[in-house]
């Protein structure tokens, strides 16, 4: 068997990890659910510890995970959100947040120019690193007089081996995203890292965007991205905008990578949506489409095409939750997909 942890978390996150886990099971592959179900903001409240050290070696010690998501308006800290989901990307080592965004059906497009609609792209994000560490600290805290520092990091071999994965992964084209007209020190960094991974691929296309540039080229003309590679705040916030401009955040998917070992965590890109948590309303397709992504990083690549068909099939017809403008429940829309693999 092959053991794939689970922690559903916060919100909609166990709503729409239930209709993941359903249709990795219709495959029948032999995969061992081991539900973390204790992760999650209740516990956190009750016990101050987000994500215990056993909790971790029982995800490091499984072939793949899967998150649903980690949040609560409750947790007004953000040491909750760090002790999840950034413990598990930093101490896992996953440093290739790899965030695919393809439009599903032309009718999900936001666009009005039905040439900038045909979205088929990847962010890789680099994961472990940027804003994240929590390094930094705060001056005078509390009083006018405050001054909060946080550091964003870029090493050499962080960046160095993020770029070089774009490339691995890139179809036609990578395109680097940094703020080097502003950022001096870790932009310097980004721009030699880059220059270098670039010169020993001399037949991929290459391109260099500022990230302002790149987040209006994101909505003017997303069709024109293959691959972006960035740091991880600018990797977290152009996903966003690729998922809308691809059909919706409740449709995108990811995965949280370290490539030498092979081993996953996967997610859907949204959230723990307070604000339709329980209501069985929420799109299972981002949750769905990161299941897909494990099959295929499993070697499944047939039962994972099969899947994205079938999602892609259940949109055009209209077979959606709500947000895409269909009239199904959360369950429902999961049987939708189901019921076409
Ligand atoms: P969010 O993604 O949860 O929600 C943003 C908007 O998108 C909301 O209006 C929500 O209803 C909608 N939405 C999100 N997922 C949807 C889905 N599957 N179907 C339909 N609509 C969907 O972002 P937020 O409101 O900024 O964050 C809420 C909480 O989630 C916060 O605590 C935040 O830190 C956390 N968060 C966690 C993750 C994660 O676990 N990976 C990712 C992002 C945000
Ligand atoms: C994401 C989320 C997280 C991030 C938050 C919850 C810390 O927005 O996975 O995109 O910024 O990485
Ligand atoms: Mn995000």
């Amino acid at each position: 068997m092959t053991r794939i942890a689970v922690i559903p978390g916060d919100g909609i996150g166990p709503e729409v990890v239930e209709q993941a886990v359903l249709t990795l099971d219709e495959f029948r592959l032999g995969l061992d659910f081991d539900f973390l179900d204790h992760v999650n903001a209740d516990t956190y409240l009750r016990t101050d510890v987000a994500l215990s050290d056993e909790d971790v070696a029982r995800v490091a010690s499984s072939r793949s995970a899967l998150l649903g998501a980690i949040g609560d308006p409750r947790v007004g800290s953000p040491a909750y959100g760090r002790g999840v989901l950034l413990r598990l990307r930093f101490d896992l080592d996953l440093y290739v947040n790899y965030r695919p965004a393809k439009l599903l059906s032309d009718r999900l497009s936001p666009l009005r120019r039905d040439r900038a609609r045909a979205v088929d792209c990847v962010v890789i994000r680099e994961n472990t690193e940027g804003l994240y560490t929590g390094l930094g600290g705060s001056l005078r805290p509390g009083g006018g007089h405050e001054i909060a520092l946080d550091i964003d990091l870029s090493t050499h071999r962080g960046t160095a081996r993020v770029v070089d994965h774009a490339f691995s992964v890139a179809r036609r084209e990578v395109c680097m995203v940094d703020k080097a007209n502003a950022v001096e020190h870790g932009g310097g960094l980004w721009q030699r890292c880059w220059r270098t991974a670039a010169a020993r691929h001399p037949d991929m296309a290459t391109r260099h965007m500022y990230v302002d540039a790149a987040a209006m080229r994101m909505v003017t003309d997303p069709t024109t991205f293959d691959v972006i590679v960035t740091n991880n705040s600018y990797g977290d916030i152009l996903s966003d905008v690729a998922s809308a401009v691809a059909g919706g955040i409740g449709t995108a998917a990811s995965a949280n990578l370290n490539p030498e070992r092979g081993f996953g965590l996967y997610e859907p890109v949204h959230g723990s949506a307070p604000d339709i948590a329980g209501k069985q309303v929420a799109n299972p397709i981002g949750a769905i489409l990161s299941a897909g992504l494990l099959l295929a990083d499993l070697g499944h690549t047939a039962e994972a095409a099969a899947l994205r068909h079938a999602v892609a099939r259940a949109v055009t017809e209209g077979e959606t939750t709500p947000d895409l403008g269909g009239p199904l429940d959360t369950r429902k829309a999961g049987q939708a997909v189901r019921a076409r693999l």
